[in-house]
């Protein structure tokens, strides 16, 4: 089976660990790097993170540290929903720091990107800082990217503000440059993160499945994203089910930027799902996704783990 290289920049956060899980388990994906961005909680917590959950699934992914910070706003942070630690509820060992690169997370993607034979596809669920640190570093780099499948932005309001979702309002400039890169992008944002629902019943069911399950179920009895009665909201692992199981999805292509001084709005995406802008297409939007087929394989993914 012929493998898909992705690098995925993360800032875990409870629904990026449950995204990294599928991600790290699937035979269709080949995880050659995990970057970290500040987002969630700040860049040390996030790093952390995501080395404590690739000790705890052994495995042996790269990680480079990214921006601590983003590019022109003042940092926000998301630990009233995902705890102080940022993935608060499981007692993981302290990880070693084996994994983590010497070089910078913009420079290890060129390196990693550059080397493969096969096109890249970069898969941000974060803010996206260091995707666009990369574009306009290295603007010879997008000859050898494959695709951007981001978790981020909204058709119609926000979680973060009246009309902005968290990973574009954290970094509105950083996500302007991504949408206007000329390089395909997917945008995976709000619309089917709401509809992304992990239910008690659905949880239970992850307790007793593996090693993992076990782990996500402890997670979930911290995660703020959603009451765990009206469903949990699976945001970041909706990406990877695009990666994997394109066909859940109803995808658009049309326009979408950034507003970035709107007294009100800045921080949200505007999508131009009707033509009023008369601009060119630059993304495919999921506007809707088909929530059973979602739990079918958001379960039977989790079930490949350990
Ligand atoms: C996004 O914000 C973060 O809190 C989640 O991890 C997800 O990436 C949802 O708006
Ligand atoms: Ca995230």
């Amino acid at each position: 089976m012929t493998t898909r290289p992705i690098i995925i920049d993360t800032d875990p956060g409870i629904d990026d660990a449950v995204a990294l899980a599928i991600a790290l388990y699937s035979e269709q994906l080949d995880v050659r790097l995990i970057t970290t961005v500040a987002g969630n909680v700040s860049l040390e917590k996030v790093t952390k993170n995501a080395l404590r959950l690739l000790e705890f699934f052994g495995k042996d992914v790269p990680v480079a540290l990214g921006a601590a910070r983003p590019l022109i706003k003042a940092p926000i942070d998301a630990s009233d929903i995902h705890g102080s630690t940022g993935m608060d509820g499981f007692d993981f060992k302290e990880p070693t720091q084996d994994r983590v690169l010497k070089e910078h997370a913009v420079n290890a993607m060129y390196r990693v990107i550059m080397a493969s034979e096969q096109p890249t596809t970069l898969v941000p669920i974060g803010p996206l800082t260091n995707i666009a640190l990369l574009l306009t570093m290295y603007p010879d780099v997008k000859e050898k990217i494959d695709e951007i499948v981001l978790m981020g932005g909204s058709t119609t309001r926000g979680n973060m503000g009246v009309m902005s979702e968290f990973n574009i309002a954290a970094d509105p400039e950083a996500a302007k440059i991504v949408f206007q890169s000329n390089l395909p992008v997917v945008m995976v944002g709000l619309d089917v993160g709401w509809k992304a629902l992990v239910y008690p019943e659905d949880s239970e069911q992850l307790k007793g499945m593996n090693q993992t399950g076990g782990m996500i179920y402890q997670l979930f009895q911290k995660y703020r994203g959603g009451s765990m009665k009206t469903g949990l909201k699976m945001y970041d692992s909706c990406a990877i089910a695009y990666l994997l199981k394109p066909e859940m999805f109803q995808v658009v292509e049309t326009f979408v930027d950034v507003e970035l001084n709107g007294s009100m709005t800045a921080g949200c995406t505007v999508v131009d799902l009707r033509g009023y802008l008369k601009q060119p297409s630059n993304a495919k939007v999921c506007v809707d996704i088909d929530p059973d087929m979602f739990k079918q394989w958001f379960m039977e993914s989790l079930g490949k783990c350990n």
